[in-house]
């Protein structure tokens, strides 16, 4: 990783904000709700109208005069959903392969197996029914309702177009996610966007790296769905509703730490913050919630001074989605090839503190990834870092958070004077389900809803 510091350079290309979906580019409020939809077309005129309809509600990533101006709506398709507005055969072919197979058949490779396989997924996630995706979300509840009343008004009356699901999300009172963590935090930049890097010692990712029609970190042009007017601007997006257990994941830590300091430092040690969201990069020992808050301080870190992971644990959640500088004495593997923009939300309510019961309640994460590229960035990140330990040298083990956990992996906290190793981790998070959508730009959109083939 470059550690190339300072404000972004004079960017070498010009993205066309008012052309790129604003969700792709713009951070959520915080706090926010909002809500998933699920769309299908079952009637070509109709879903075109549909686009029609959608289209001039979708905000762009030009930056807002207007600072009530923070809710918005983001429309992908996936395949089939292509497929049913009648976009012609060879442009189909012209998408990304991972994007044509649709997540439930990547499943395998994903780690979804068992509980986290399509066969439990949530009626319709995995199925060839969901077309649309429409993501709405806002800083309260009025303007949400606001929001959702003009994509209502968008699919209503329209017979051939059927909401099929229906996710509500919403920042839980603590701001942070089920699991107790803040999340959110670490972002890579993009170049041209005009939003500054969270973490200083991050240079901002060419442009390609998230969004399509634009060179990327190899100096080339991505792969892009042809024709160009369907491509440019539009960014790959990943949902996936992970269910997560919350009181499994307690009662572990409870049973393997010491006390209530230990058990903290545990589940720390396991994301590589604190729930404060402080780094343990930076406060390896004790929290500093201080620092957690911070936006200037809690993303200016590297690893690479402590590679044997004495601070933060080379196995640690967010280490591993995002090694940093740690991987560059191996010289093979450039990070900047496998960064991704997260946009998640918190569904379910919270499972009250100190309960170590479950309560039978579906709670979890709305894991949201946009970026140019599925395989080297969410694929890749998901199977050989997540799932994975060979590249920090511990083959058996998987990330102990959300990793396709079985129960009988281990942790390794690297301490002095011999290491810990947790044993039996269970899996703490089940995948509900989920989809490979195309996020278009908007001039996309008016080509969508002028198809008449
Ligand atoms: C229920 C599922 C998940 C939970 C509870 C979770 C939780 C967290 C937390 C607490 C952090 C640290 C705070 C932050 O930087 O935002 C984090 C960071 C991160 N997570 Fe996850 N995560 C989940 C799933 C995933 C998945 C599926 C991926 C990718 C395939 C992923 C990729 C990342 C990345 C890239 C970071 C930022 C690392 C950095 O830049 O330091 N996460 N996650």
């Amino acid at each position: 990783m470059d550690t190339d510091t300072g404000t972004e350079p004079t960017p070498a290309v010009r993205l066309e904000l008012d052309d790129i979906q604003s969700g792709a580019l713009h951070e959520r409020p915080s706090p926010y709700v909002g809500a998933y939809l699920l769309l299908r077309i079952d009637d070509r005129a109709a879903g075109r109208e549909l686009v029609r309809r959608l289209r001039p509600l979708v905000d762009s990533g030009q930056p807002s005069s207007d600072p009530a101006h923070d809710a918005w709506i983001t429309v992908a398709f996936t395949y089939h959903g292509l497929e049913a507005l009648g976009v012609p055969q060879e442009s189909l072919d012209s998408f990304a392969p991972e994007f044509r197979e649709g997540m439930a058949a990547r499943a395998a490779d994903l780690g979804d197996v068992g509980e986290s396989s399509p066969n439990n997924w949530e009626a319709p996630l995995g199925t060839p029914d969901v077309h649309v995706a429409i993501a709405t979300l806002s800083p309260d509840r009025a303007r949400l309702e606001t929001v959702l009343e003009r994509a209502r008004r968008a699919h209503d009356e329209l017979p051939g177009v059927e909401v099929i699901w229906h996710q509500d999300c919403y920042q839980l009172p603590t701001g942070r996610t089920s699991f107790g963590f803040k999340d959110g935090i670490g972002q890579p930049a993009v170049e041209g966007s005009g939003i500054p890097p969270t973490n200083p010692r991050e240079r901002p990712l060419k442009a390609g790296e998230i969004i399509l029609g634009y060179p990327d970190e190899t100096g080339e042009l991505p792969p892009m769905p042809a024709p160009e007017v369907l491509g440019r601007n539009g960014t790959y997006v990943v949902f996936r509703k992970l269910h997560t257990k919350v009181a499994a994941y307690r009662q572990y830590l409870r049973a393997r730490a010491a006390d209530r300091q230990d058990e903290a430092l545990i589940g720390a040690k396991m994301v590589g913050r604190w729930q404060s969201g402080a780094p343990l990069a930076r406060c390896p020992e004790v929290d500093d919630p201080d620092l957690g808050s911070d936006p200037a301080r809690n993303n200016d870190f590297l690893y690479a001074d402590h590679p044997r992971g004495f601070r933060c644990p080379a196995g640690a959640h967010a280490r591993r989605a995002n090694p940093r500088d740690a991987l560059e004495a191996e010289g093979s593997v450039d990070v900047r090839l496998h960064r991704m923009i997260r946009r998640g939300t918190s569904y379910g309510p919270m499972l009250p503190e100190g309960v170590l019961d479950d309560d039978g309640a579906d709670r979890g994460i709305v894991f949201v990834f946009a970026g140019a590229h599925l395989g080297r960035q969410f694929e890749f990140v998901k199977t050989q870092w997540l799932n994975d330990g060979i590249f920090i040298g511990a083959p058996a083990e998987k990330d102990p958070l959300i990793g396709a956990n079985d129960g009988t992996g281990t942790f390794t906290i690297p301490q002095r004077p011999i290491r810990r190793r947790l044993s039996d981790v269970p899996p703490f998070v089940v995948t509900r389900g989920g989809e490979y959508c195309f996020a278009p730009g908007l001039r996309a959109l008016r080509w969508l809803a002028d198809l008449d083939t």
